[in-house]
């Protein structure tokens, strides 16, 4: 083997092309030869940074991060797993990215640096999910008014968001009067699950006492909630929602975390957690557990019920 195939390494370019690269051309200028449509607004200066690519493999094989592409990388808080391929240099071995503009139109994706920093562009997390729903909730809608209503909802949210931020959780989306929490964005599985059942057993205990001292007193009526809780690997992100960054996940897991909820109902049982989730805590509560097969899920989950009935449902 001579000099000159020594400096050549194989990368890919994922859903663009494979080739070799020698080691004296950045992978923008390797790119742009076999015409490959990558953004470089600044023509390759280490200015603009839409020539950003995302290092699927192989980052050891990538050279150093230089002065400028550090500049660029302070500035717009820029993961490790993110390159400027104008600056980068494939050394050895073989190497796998991908362009993370396909043109201008995903500029305002990615350029707001001011408020993009820190967000997560897109990874796989394994996170224990929570689904939480007021139940009973829609005669208390009717009968009330508007103001009411959301004054009610706002109220346990606010209780229920300090105990979910309190635990390392995140909401994720709220829908009417339910919302869905993600736990383990920066735990590990072991202790996000704990983290998001105790989280639950907080926000019943939170609810009992806002019945007692305040929903019974003001509107004459206790709330109820159901939870269902499941546990694993989810596409992760961040989405800017008026500029402001919104965290995504979704996944099957999510599916089942829902269904699991929805299951509350036909079980009467108020909590109600997955086999994974059981398996993970340090202190096993005493449970009855069913064998349950969820709509559209193939193989029966095996199901922890761990709370209590609905006491609108003895009625
Ligand atoms: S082309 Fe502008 S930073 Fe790479």
């Amino acid at each position: 083997m001579n000099d000159k195939v020594r400096r050549y390494h194989h990368i890919t370019i994922v859903n663009d092309a494979s080739f070799l690269i020698s080691s004296d051309d950045s992978i923008l200028k390797a790119a742009l030869k076999k015409k490959i449509p990558f953004c470089c607004e600044c023509g390759g200066r280490a200015r603009c940074s839409t020539c950003r690519i995302l290092v699927i493999h192989g980052e050891e094989h990538l050279s150093e991060i230089n002065v400028a592409e550090r500049n660029v990388q302070k500035y717009f808080d820029l993961p490790d797993n993110v390159r400027l391929a104008c600056q980068t240099y494939v050394k050895g071995g073989s190497v796998k990215v991908k362009r993370i503009m396909n043109d201008e139109s995903d500029y305002p994706l990615y350029l707001r640096n001011k408020i993009m920093k820190g967000e997560n562009i897109g990874k796989e997390m394994r996170l224990c999910l929570v689904f939480l729903d007021i139940r009973n909730f829609t005669p208390f809608v009717e009968h009330h008014l508007a103001f009411d209503v959301i004054h009610v909802v706002r109220k346990l949210f606010y209780h229920f968001e300090e105990i979910i931020k309190a635990n390392n959780g995140r909401i994720i989306e709220t829908a009417g009067d339910g919302l869905y929490a993600a736990f383990g964005f920066d735990q590990t599985t072991r202790e996000s699950t704990n983290k998001a059942v105790a989280s639950v057993w907080e926000m019943f205990k939170a609810l009992e006492k806002l019945n007692g001292e305040y929903f019974k007193r003001y509107f004459n009526q206790e709330i109820e909630i159901g939870v269902g809780v499941h546990l694993g690997k989810v596409v992760t992100g961040d989405l800017l929602i008026q500029d402001n960054p919104h965290p995504l996940v979704m996944g099957y897991p999510v599916n089942v975390a829902a269904r699991i909820q929805d299951l509350t109902k036909k079980f009467n049982n108020n909590f109600i957690v997955s086999e994974e989730v059981y398996r993970e805590l340090r202190h096993k509560p005493i449970s009855v557990h069913t064998l349950e097969r969820l709509k559209g899920v193939e193989q029966p989950f095996t199901l922890y019920l761990l709370g209590e009935e609905f006491s609108y449902q003895k009625e």
